[in-house]
């Protein structure tokens, strides 16, 4: 199994799951659970949709496959002229993958390759934000920000770099505030010192030398921090400055997941490139794609030049129809409107589980939040790694799953927990999810 440790299967059982519908999974038991991560953030229009089935069906039938490799199909062509103009300004070129690493992975060679051709070949480097992750090709892996997940595979692709993340309650002591925590003022300050440490690392690397910076919207791994207000802004500042490009790694935060078809729309600035994957189909087939502005596509236009790169399964035709008819369901249900309409009551509904003397903090946005529990709430002290152990592995993951929610316990940065729920979620939902964790979470605190 993926990203399993499977010594805990040799006595337990390993979750069989065999249907979904709407909000809810069901096992090889017949036990409902609510969906509370959308499978891995994928599935954003929920289970069990026939009319996606039908899409894919329909297309199998009328042409399984063909490669987009100097050939095209109509529902390739349809997808990329539709998800080119959601995209933000002129990122108009589409190139699909079928998932997220290889959207990573194509953005890094799409930038190497990019500055070979106008002259700047020794921009090659990539930088990118601690703990945050972006895939498991070895140079999305490389650009991701986890030791513990890299260290069984080095020497990695070298050339990459580490800034800090926008983990607000961990932030430096300077932008911590009083006793009521950060102001808005301090929120916007630590965003602007942490966009500088971009700048600061580009200067020690040698501007000549760096090809792009690798971004989430909101970064997942290390449970969901929002960028401060003015840290991107600053961030474009710093790309133009030094001519890096700023790649959004919408893997994650695309497709509704933040109330918006982009994470760069939410915030409100202009990426050179997009990865995005996942919610693109809501899951029915797999599909990613990196989606580039006209200036990167310039120097293949006519020149003879040709972008060696590329996948046999890349923009598949049946996962192109899944898409289509997907994107079809955002706008008919306005998907990306309910997020907007009821994120504050998510927020809300979590929030209260912050009386609890493990919960530290409850933080993200849209249909994306994360839980970090915490040992000493006064000093934000975390657990050690036998503690973590012993709570996530040992107890909070299968206690949660048991108590009827499915969502990701994570310690590849300081122990949260992770919910990111289909996008027809309401009320009803979150105090379902509500209500099981703060069951779970009491009873954690006996477990420490
Ligand atoms: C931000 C980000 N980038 C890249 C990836 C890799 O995507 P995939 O698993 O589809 O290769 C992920 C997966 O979760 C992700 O969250």
């Amino acid at each position: 199994m993926h990203f399993t440790r499977h010594s805990s299967y040799e006595t337990a059982e390993v979750p069989v799951i065999t249907r979904g519908e709407g909000a809810y999974i069901y096992d090889s038991h017949d036990r409902r659970y609510l969906d509370g991560l959308s499978g891995l953030f994928v599935v954003q229009a929920g289970h069990g949709r026939k009319e996606l089935a039908e899409a894919a069906a329909k297309q199998a039938e009328k042409l399984a496959f063909f490669p987009i490799w100097s050939y095209a199909h109509p529902g390739a062509i349809d997808l990329a002229e539709r998800v080119a103009g959601y995209a933000p300004g002129d990122l108009n070129r589409v190139f699909f993958t079928t998932g997220g690493g290889e959207a990573v992975e194509s953005a890094w060679k799409l930038a190497k390759n990019f500055f070979k051709l106008t002259g700047k070949a020794g921009k090659h480097k990539v930088i990118s934000r601690a703990i945050a992750y972006h895939g498991t090709p070895h140079g999305a892996l490389s650009i991701t920000g986890l030791p513990g997940l890299k260290a069984p595979f080095e020497p990695l692709v070298p050339s990459t770099f580490r800034v800090p993340n926008t983990n607000l309650y961990r932030a430096p002591e300077q932008f911590q505030g009083g006793p009521e925590g950060p102001s808005a003022a301090d929120e916007e300050a630590f965003g602007l010192w942490a966009a500088d440490r971009i700048a600061e690392a580009i200067e020690f690397e040698g501007p000549e030398t760096v090809a792009a910076i690798f971004l989430e919207p909101v970064q997942n791994a290390g449970g969901c921090f929002p960028p401060p207000p003015g840290y991107f802004q600053r961030v474009r500042e710093i790309c133009d400055e030094y001519d890096v490009l700023l790649v959004s790694d919408e893997v994650i935060c695309a497709f509704g997941r933040l109330g918006h078809m982009f994470g760069a729309d939410r915030y409100g600035y202009q990426p050179d490139i997009i990865t995005c994957a996942k919610g693109l189909t809501s899951g029915y087939s797999p599909l990613g794609a990196m989606i580039a502005t006209d200036r990167l596509f310039e120097p293949f236009k006519s020149s003879g030049e040709t972008f060696l790169h590329g996948y046999t399964f890349g923009g598949h035709p049946v996962s192109t129809a899944v898409a289509m008819a997907n994107l079809d369901i955002f706008e008919r249900e306005g998907l990306n409107q309910n997020v907007l309409d009821n994120e504050g009551a998510f927020r809300a509904t979590l929030e209260k589980l912050l009386d609890l003397p493990l919960v530290g903090d409850v933080r993200g946005d849209g249909y994306f939040f994360g839980i970090e529990m915490v040992k000493d709430k006064a000093t934000k002290e975390t657990f050690n790694d036998a503690e973590a152990e012993r709570l996530l592995r040992g107890f909070l993951s299968k206690a949660l799953f048991e108590a009827g929610i499915y969502c990701r316990a994570d310690d590849r940065g300081d122990p949260v927990v992770q919910l990111a729920p289909p996008l027809i979620c309401d009320q009803t939902h979150f105090d379902e999810m509500e209500q099981a964790l703060r069951g779970v979470l009491k009873e954690a605190e006996n477990h420490l």
